[in-house]
């Protein structure tokens, strides 16, 4: 029994039914990434997982147990979740925020204790944090609020890490970085199941592909085996051709060229002359 997996999941908002009767075993100790069009379901089934949402019928299962059996901070020391849209409280310090990831360990017999200040300094240092301890988070860039509330999950010290596009707002540097580091996390033995958008970031990084569209998951399996141009055109309906990366042999998805003469006559929004952002001399 794997330590993360879902059995018959339906998932609604109200009457609106978003997945149904979804099987799934996320596999322990392994980058699972999660990929699937805007709207097919990857948060939901996150926040199903992550127990933020109830599901309508069928089960989340941690560790073999149903999930909506664990007490909130005894499935906060198993599942931490980073979501999509994290709001930040207001007038809070990078290291206060990411303390918060310290309160499943917390009780009335149990403060505040030089463990919980090692796990913190440890995951700002391991999310690139450490130099904007002292900051509120309310002032940061939005990429490096993203880094600070990754370091908040990972200081939770979870065997099992949700993380729901954790690139975005990232340069492309930082995003690496964050891949890198969801590697790191699996080889300490961690499970982590990452939303990306970016298919060869996916490709890349993932042990497992998880695609979803319209609320089902329609493949799996690694991602060698799994992406293929005719799979990018039935779920993303984008014609590519799928090489290898040329770093890692992982396939590469290079979506196909429009014809020339229709991306250059046929855009209202192509750059002309007088657009200043198409003027190379403004740097
Ligand atoms: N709080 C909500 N109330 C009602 N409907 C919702 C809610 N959140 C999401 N939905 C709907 O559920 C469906 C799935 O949304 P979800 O957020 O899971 O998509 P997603 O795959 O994560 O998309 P994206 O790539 O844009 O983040 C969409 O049709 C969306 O409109
Ligand atoms: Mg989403």
């Amino acid at each position: 029994m794997n330590r993360l997996a879902a059995r018959g999941l339906t998932l609604s908002y109200g009457n609106r039914v978003v997945c149904r009767d979804l099987t799934l075993d996320l596999p322990d100790g392994a980058v699972t990434a999660v990929i699937g069009p805007n709207g097919c379901g990857k948060s939901t089934l996150l926040k199903a997982l992550g127990r933020v949402l109830t599901p309508t019928s069928g089960q989340v299962l941690l560790d073999g147990r149903p999930a909506a059996s664990y007490k909130t901070k005894e499935a906060a020391r198993v599942v931490a979740m980073l979501p999509q849209t994290p709001v930040v409280p207001e007038q809070i310090t990078v290291r206060d925020l990411v303390g918060r990831g310290r309160f499943p360990y917390h009780s009335l017999l149990r403060q505040w204790s030089p463990d919980d200040d090692e796990a913190v300094q440890s995951a700002m240092e391991r999310a690139g944090v450490a130099d904007l301890a002292t900051r509120p988070v309310a002032e940061l860039s939005g990429g490096q609020r993203q880094r600070v509330w990754l370091a908040m999950v990972v200081a939770q010290r979870t065997p099992v890490l949700l993380l729901d596009e954790p690139t975005t707002y990232l340069d492309v540097a930082h995003q690496y970085e964050v891949l890198d580091l969801c590697r790191d996390l699996r080889d300490l033995g961690i499970t982590v199941v990452a939303v990306l958008h970016d298919l060869n970031q996916a490709a890349r990084y993932a042990d497992h592909l998880v695609v979803m569209n319209s609320g089902d998951v329609i493949a799996q399996g690694a991602p060698g085996d799994v992406l293929s141009a005719d799979l990018v055109q039935e779920v993303f309906e984008l014609a590519s051709t799928v090489i290898p990366d040329p770093e890692t042999g992982t396939p590469m998805v290079v979506p196909r060229a429009r014809a020339t003469a229709r991306s250059v006559s046929g855009r209202s929004d192509a750059p002309s002359a007088a657009t200043p952002a198409a003027s190379p001399s403004t740097r």
